[in-house]
């Protein structure tokens, strides 16, 4: 049996359940991944669904590598499990300079599979079976599938829509348990596109340190901020240095999702723990990509700063094209990230993965259910705006068509 809520499974898609174990039958692939899967099988679709942006790797990082790989004798062999040490130093020596957070690279770091395996990392060496996890909703998919994979139990933490998505702390003091574990937090985040501010993580920084909780950061859209707001990390909190697991990536800073190159981070004593997860997931991450992370890390960070600036006018277009879309979808306008998160105004239309799949059916425009990313996000299509501006101008004159169809 499929989990609840899987586009796969409203299609039809056959599942064995003969032997297959408990803990995978009750999860879905994340419906992020669903939609872009049967959008292939859909000839001519236009995807806002997955967050895989349009930019290439940047050329100079591309010719390094090339370079690299015809050059260096170790570019095809195992890396060290713990990573690449000049690929640590210099993720140390970046969060010094733009953090003001002093960490021993070589004992504090581990360079892994992207931030996703970061992530399973930290589940699988702080939770014991039953362990609560709290999560936003709406909060990223993943998150509740990896929970729950790990043994855990993922919580759901409402936010508040009507501010901004903004996080409520009551909600966040009502949920804790004494089986509450950690907390994760995804700054700013998928799939609202709000920041968190310096105020409201003190707040939750303090909860955690009365109950003792994990706090589990998910950072991959830190560079994507606008409106000149300034990004606060928990990592700032000594009080808290002990409970932070902080998990980053390569994959949208530099335009490199293919790599899989991302990095986790807590203190000496989890990260020698952690190792022995690292050992039975992958031995090490690819040493291709990690060299390829290093030259990222050394080249010119004008790319990045392009790729920014394109997104912000990409939420631009894909705002304003939502606003001539008034009576179907309502938003809060995104500060970071990539996503935007529409409510669907329609109550008869209101079921997110029917929603969905209908929408790609009719009009073949790729989106995600809300639904997928926690209780609260029923309701809504989770859209990316980091494909190119004639992709979201493409996908929004299909919606606006075949909006004016079903409206009649
Ligand atoms: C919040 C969040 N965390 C983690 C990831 C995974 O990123 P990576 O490519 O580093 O595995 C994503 C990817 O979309 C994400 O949105």
């Amino acid at each position: 049996m499929p989990a609840k809520n899987s586009v796969f499974e409203k299609i039809g898609k056959t599942f064995t359940s003969e032997k297959i174990s408990q803990r995978v039958r009750g999860m879905a692939v994340s419906a992020i991944k669903e939609m872009s899967l049967l959008a292939m099988e859909i000839p001519d679709s236009v995807n806002l669904a997955w967050g895989l942006p349009s930019f290439e790797t940047p050329l100079p990082i591309r010719k390094r590598i090339a370079d690299e790989l015809l050059t260096n004798p170790t570019i095809g062999k195992y890396a060290p499990p713990p990573g690449l040490p000049e690929l640590k130093s210099k993720i140390a020596a970046r969060l010094k300079e733009q953090k003001g957070i002093v960490v021993d690279p070589q004992k504090q770091i581990i360079i892994t599979a992207g931030g996703m395996q970061a992530l399973m990392m930290a589940w699988m060496t702080v939770l014991e079976p039953g362990d609560e996890v709290l999560i936003a909703s709406p909060g990223f998919s993943s998150h509740y599938e990896q929970v729950y994979l790990a043994g855990g139990v993922p919580v759901a933490v409402p936010l508040l829509e009507e501010q901004d998505w903004r996080v409520d702390i009551t909600a966040y003091r009502r949920a804790v348990t004494k089986k509450t574990k950690a907390l994760v937090l995804v700054n700013p985040a998928n799939p609202t596109g709000s920041v968190i501010s310096e105020a409201d993580l003190r707040a939750i920084g303090k909860l955690a340190l009365e109950h003792g909780l994990f706090v589990i950061t998910d950072d991959p859209y830190e560079v994507y901020v606008y409106d000149d707001l300034e990004l606060f990390h928990m990592l700032r909190l000594p009080e808290l240095s002990r409970q932070v697991i902080a998990c980053a990536s390569f994959s949208k800073e530099f335009a490199m999702t293919g790599w899989r190159v991302g990095w986790i981070l807590a203190e000496e004593g989890i990260t020698n723990q952690m190792l022995k997860v690292q050992d039975s997931f992958v031995i090490c991450a690819p040493t291709i990509s990690q060299v390829a992370s290093l030259i990222a890390l050394e080249e010119s960070y004008e790319p990045t700063l392009q790729m920014v600036e394109e997104m912000k006018q990409r939420r631009e277009i894909i705002c304003s094209r939502l606003d001539n879309l008034s009576d179907l979808f309502s938003y809060q306008k995104p500060q970071g990230a990539y996503y935007i998160f529409p409510k669907i105004l329609p109550e008869d239309l209101r079921n997110s993965v029917d929603f969905c799949v209908r929408l790609l059916k009719e009009s073949g425009v790729v989106t995600v259910p809300g639904s997928a990313f926690g209780p609260t996000g029923e309701g809504h299509v989770r859209m990316s705006y980091c494909f190119t501006r004639q992709e979201i101008h493409e996908a929004f004159d299909r919606i606006e068509k075949w909006w004016a169809r079903v409206r009649g």
